[in-house]
């Protein structure tokens, strides 16, 4: 497997597979691998000829206040895992070639990036949409693969993939959870083991809602005062950001949960920022 820091080089070498008419397909990520990622990785590989990895902590896309400079980095580690998940080539940019100082143009997706994690965390978005048009444009991808962990971003990129005219196929892959529910996250390992129990609640809280509609309670209300006990009983000093159920498609709220409903929600837990979903 090949390391790549340079983005000219990582642009040659993406140019010189495409004349060899290999196929490419890219994973991007900001490292500290789990089995999420290597579950992408894995789908990679059996999508495209060649399988690149990115890992790039992208600081457009925290804000201010959240754990840019914390956030867990283990390179070494992360270049093991992606070598014997399959991966063919790791992209490891700097923040300072990413984005030199004269840096002054972004991508924005309007409507379905103001919603959801939209309205709690401004810029975020654009900051995603930033750095993957531009990893799609240094690395030249025949198929992008991303997690439904993360939804909305999922459908963010999707649309930007679309409206640029991005040749590339778009796979959004299923979320890896741990035995006991919790979605696999980077941020996990800030928990200590009590702490890490709490933040199970938002598995708890989505399958409560999944149980209630196929018992045939669908209104949305309901439902998410029955969420919100679930998730004080499991995490008592948690604080509930949002949870919402919207169409899967168009990300529109809705008063009526169904089968084509997505129900997504954030909460603190001990202080650590979780997200999570599910469709119902
Ligand atoms: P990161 O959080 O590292 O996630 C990289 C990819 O792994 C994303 O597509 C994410 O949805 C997926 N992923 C994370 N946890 C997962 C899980 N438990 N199951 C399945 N897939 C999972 O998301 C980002 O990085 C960044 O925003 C990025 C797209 C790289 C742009 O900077």
């Amino acid at each position: 497997m090949q390391t790549i820091r340079s983005i000219t080089k990582m642009q040659k070498a993406s140019r010189q597979l495409a004349a060899r008419s290999k196929t490419i397909a890219l994973v991007p990520t900001m490292g500290n691998l789990h089995e999420g990622h290597l579950s992408l990785i894995r789908c990679a590989r059996k999508t495209a000829d060649v399988v690149i990895v990115t890992i790039f902590v992208n600081p457009k896309q925290f804000g201010p206040k959240e754990d840019y400079k914390k956030y867990p980095r283990d390179e070494k580690n992360d270049i093991a895992k992606i070598k014997k998940a399959g991966g063919d080539i790791v992209f490891i940019p700097k923040a300072t070639q990413i984005y030199p100082d004269d840096f002054q143009t972004y991508v924005t997706v309007e409507k379905l990036s103001q919603t959801l994690e939209g309205k709690s965390r401004p810029e975020h978005f654009r900051g995603v949409t930033t750095v993957v048009a531009k990893l799609f444009n240094i690395t030249r991808p025949d198929v992008a693969i991303f997690g439904a962990k993360d939804f909305q971003q999922s459908k963010v990129l999707k649309q930007m993939t679309k409206d640029l005219g991005y040749p590339i196929k778009f796979v959004i892959a299923p979320t890896v959870r741990e035995k006991d529910g919790l979605a696999m996250s980077s941020r996990n390992r800030y928990f200590t083991v009590e702490q890490r129990h709490q933040a199970c609640c938002l598995y708890y809280a989505l399958r409560t809602a999944r149980e209630m509609v196929k018992s045939g309670i669908k209104d949305v209300r309901t439902i998410k005062s029955e969420m919100r006990a679930v998730i004080k009983a499991t995490s008592p000093k948690c604080k509930i950001d949002y949870i919402a159920f919207t169409e899967f498609d168009s990300l529109k709220p809705v008063s009526k949960a169904s089968k084509s409903t997505i129900c997504s929600l954030a909460v603190c837990v001990h202080n650590v920022r979780l997200i999570d979903n599910m469709r119902l």
